[in-house]
């Protein structure tokens, strides 16, 4: 249960919780519609709010129209009812991202974007306490969902955030949790009074704004020192010898990574979701790389890790099979790569992990092929059951000839789009059934080839 009086702790977020809700008088729905703003949060930050959205439950299935004439003929303001809709309706969307803890959050549009799955912050909350966290500084926590990963796992946590609005939701979000706190304000200017000296058994968490908002919208910025806090403050940090978490976007380019961080991309069911840098004593002795896929399909949680203590371009190499043993590969597997173990370069890695008759398909592509391995949490297999050239007149008569009704396209290295290229191969075939087929298109050396394969591992990476 979340109390009715978020961010207690927090004296800029409790002035607001605080506030009454704006009552305005009973209107019909169309007119509360045109009067109330739907983005505010404020209205839910009020016990009225609370807990009208939380009685309120998953009106996902009903006409929004009619809940809110119920709603309104129940006597609640039309800001109140709008935002509580609002909420009703972010709590819906952000169910397959955050689960069962999307119920009993505080959410915005903008943060539940950039939230960490629970799955993921629990892993890093964990990390942390591992190495020797008690507390955590989460610097610029949004809504708080790293900061509830590390309460849950028993650290006390100080959630900093500059956006007021941000702040409160925050502060609702962590208020069942006493050992954490919310306080609205920069991060850097937080950092620059509380953590001029590292201390012992304090961690700094920091997931910085990757998007920079103008022009009616948002838009993902790619340079590290555009996020806000900037990569070089982290980094600044990191060399005043705190123990630092970093969570960045997983097209992070090799370049920028510091060579005193270890860099550990995640995915999540196959989706790459971050790459996290971590400094001090947080870092693993040894791994300056690593790839972490989790995955949640089975109805827990699995994990898969591989490390490598080799920077950026230290992996081993691996021959490829090139064009002429493209002929040869019938029968054969086919191996791709989880995402993360792609994003951190560790392809060839996995390769020499998976046994000495893996190679590469070509060079540049993150495809591997061996006669025989076993299923491996961080490789896809398929068995190759036809390779012939990438000619799409060909393609078209071999799915009609083979009675290809559905058909999914992969590809590397090939400028084609899979939708494209399913709609030319099956031009009208598409609607009559037949049989599921799969094509990986890829460019190999300088041929293009179409590869029929067929799915050994269910659902994902496994
Ligand atoms: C990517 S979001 C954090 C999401 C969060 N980790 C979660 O899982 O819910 C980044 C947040 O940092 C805040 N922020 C950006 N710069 C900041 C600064 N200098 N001080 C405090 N907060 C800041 C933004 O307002 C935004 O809410």
């Amino acid at each position: 249960m979340v109390p009715s009086h978020p961010g207690r702790r927090s004296r800029g977020v409790a002035s607001r919780a605080s506030r009454p809700s704006r009552r305005t008088p009973a209107a019909g729905p169309r007119a509360a519609e045109s009067e109330a703003d739907p983005t505010r949060l404020e209205p839910v930050l009020t016990s009225e709010g609370r807990a009208l959205l939380d009685e309120l439950g998953d009106v996902s299935g009903q006409d929004p129209l009619a809940v809110s004439t119920r709603l309104r003929a129940l006597g609640h303001s039309a800001d109140v009812v709008a935002a509580v809709l609002t909420q009703a309706g972010l709590r819906a969307r952000a169910r397959a991202k955050l689960g069962e803890d999307a119920a009993g959050l505080l959410l915005t549009r903008d943060g539940l974007e950039q939230a960490t799955r629970p799955v993921v912050a629990r892993v890093h909350a964990q990390r942390l306490r591992e190495a020797g966290a008690r507390r955590v500084a989460d610097l610029g926590c949004g809504l708080g969902l790293d900061s509830l990963a590390f309460a849950r796992a028993g650290l006390e946590v100080t959630a900093v955030e500059k956006d007021p609005t941000v702040a409160a939701a925050a502060a609702a979000n962590l208020a069942a949790h006493a050992g954490a706190h919310v306080e609205t304000g920069d991060a850097v200017a937080w950092a620059g009074e509380h953590l001029a000296e590292p201390a012992p058994g304090e961690a700094v968490w920091l997931d910085p704004a990757r998007r920079r908002i103008g022009g009616g919208g948002t838009a993902r910025v790619f340079d590290p020192e555009a996020f806000s806090p900037p990569l070089s403050f982290v980094e600044a940090l990191a060399a005043r010898g705190c123990t630092v978490g970093v969570k960045l976007g997983p097209g992070i380019p090799h370049e920028a990574l510091s060579p005193e961080a270890e860099a550990q991309w995640v995915s999540v069911d196959g989706d790459v979701t971050e790459a996290v840098l971590w400094f001090g004593a947080a870092r693993r002795p040894g791994v300056r790389r690593a790839a972490l896929a989790l995955d949640t399909r089975g109805g827990q949680v699995c994990s898969a890790e591989l490390v490598s203590a080799e920077p950026p371009g230290g992996s081993p190499a691996v021959s490829a099979v090139g064009e002429e043993g493209m002929a040869g590969l019938v029968g054969h597997l086919l191996l791709e790569p989880d995402g993360a173990v792609i994003r951190a370069g560790l392809v060839t890695d996995l390769a020499v992990g998976l046994g000495p008759e893996v190679r590469l398909l070509d060079e540049h592509l993150a495809y591997l092929t061996a006669p025989e391995v076993p299923a491996h949490p961080l490789a896809r297999r398929y068995r190759v059951l036809a390779v012939q050239d990438l000619n799409l007149k060909a393609l078209k008569r071999w799915a009609a000839e083979t009675g290809v009704g559905r058909l999914d396209v992969k590809k590397r290295g090939v400028a084609l789009a899979p939708e494209q290229v399913r709609a030319r191969v099956l031009g009208s075939g598409r609607s009559r059934g037949g049989r599921h087929a799969t094509l990986v298109l890829a460019r190999v050396g300088e041929g293009r080839y179409a590869l029929e394969v067929e799915p050994l591992d269910d659902g994902g990476a496994r």
